[in-house]
């Protein structure tokens, strides 16, 4: 049985992508055949995190009926299966986005688990990928204009017969913030996945087109993911793994500084 989970919010920049990105790889970590799409035909930028923003087929060409999607599918890190969308305007312009359900009809029995980057906005391409998903995640960062475009998606997906499985709360302050949690958790009215920190090494992986979960696997947020995807999927959330991971990242730092005592950025 494939799940089909769109990550969803609303407001444009709470984390879509970063989520996406991120979640898709720790599943695929975990041997669950993952797709991750980039439902944004206007503002795609999953293949940008991922280094994959100049691929010859995206869904650009499969939406324009020039291309079959498996053509579109390209290998990400732990081996989690992308589709990227195109950068240009007259992709954007030829592509159909009603042609999405049935693409997703092709590729639905070859994964257990699809995740759709959302488009930011409720016009017609954005609630497309509401509507065709078995689960939509809300992303919100912990501001009130984020919150109310949160509820807004929320309700767009409920009254389109769609269920929400809860929400992200990304860029918090501090992990252990119960009140923050508890005041969205009431105004969402939906299951809290989990928070996910501010924190720097999320653009630092991203500008080396690598997630935060494989760039810095000990990192603050990374901790976030990987324990958001164990949930995800139902397993318990390996620490001694974590520490494991902590150690040969020091052991790799000693040893660059070994080879480079000048300092030359591994990273
Ligand atoms: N936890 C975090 N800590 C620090 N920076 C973050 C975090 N999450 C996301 N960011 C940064 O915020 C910016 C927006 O993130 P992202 O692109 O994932 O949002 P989005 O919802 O996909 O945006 P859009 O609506 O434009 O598609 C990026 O520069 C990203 O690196
Ligand atoms: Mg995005």
């Amino acid at each position: 049985m494939t799940t089909v989970i769109t990550i969803a919010s609303g407001k444009g920049g709470t984390g879509k992508t970063t989520v996406t990105a991120n979640l898709g790889s720790m599943l695929a970590y975990h041997k669950k055949r993952t797709y991750i799409m980039d439902s944004d035909m206007g503002m795609a930028n999953l293949g940008l995190v991922l280094g994959l923003e100049n691929m010859p087929i995206t869904l650009h060409e499969v939406l324009a009926g020039k291309a079959d999607i498996h053509d579109a599918i390209y290998e990400g890190p732990f081996g989690v299966s992308v589709i990227p969308s195109g950068l240009s305007l007259e992709g954007f312009k030829n592509s159909d986005p009603d042609l999405l359900r049935g693409i997703m009809a092709d590729i639905v029995d070859e994964c257990d688990i699809l995740m759709i980057d959302a488009p930011a906005g409720i016009n017609h391409d954005g609630i497309i990928p509401l509507a065709i998903a078995d689960e939509v995640i809300l992303v919100v960062n912990p501001d009130i204009a984020s919150i109310v475009d949160g509820l807004k998606t929320k309700m767009i997906t409920e009254m389109m017969g769609g269920k929400i499985r809860g929400a992200i709360i990304n860029r918090v302050n501090r992990i252990d913030d119960k009140g923050t949690e508890e005041q969205i958790e009431k105004i969402l009215d939906v299951p809290i996945i989990g928070m996910i920190p501010e924190d720097t090494n999320v653009r630092r992986a991203s500008a080396n087109r690598t997630p935060i979960v494989v760039k810095y696997p000990t990192s603050d947020a990374s901790r976030a993911f990987r324990r958001i995807a164990s949930q995800t999927i139902g397993i318990e959330y390996d620490e001694d793994e974590e520490k494991s991971e902590k150690r040969k990242e020091n052991l790799i730092e000693r040893f660059a500084k070994a080879l480079f005592p000048g300092g030359r950025d591994v990273n």
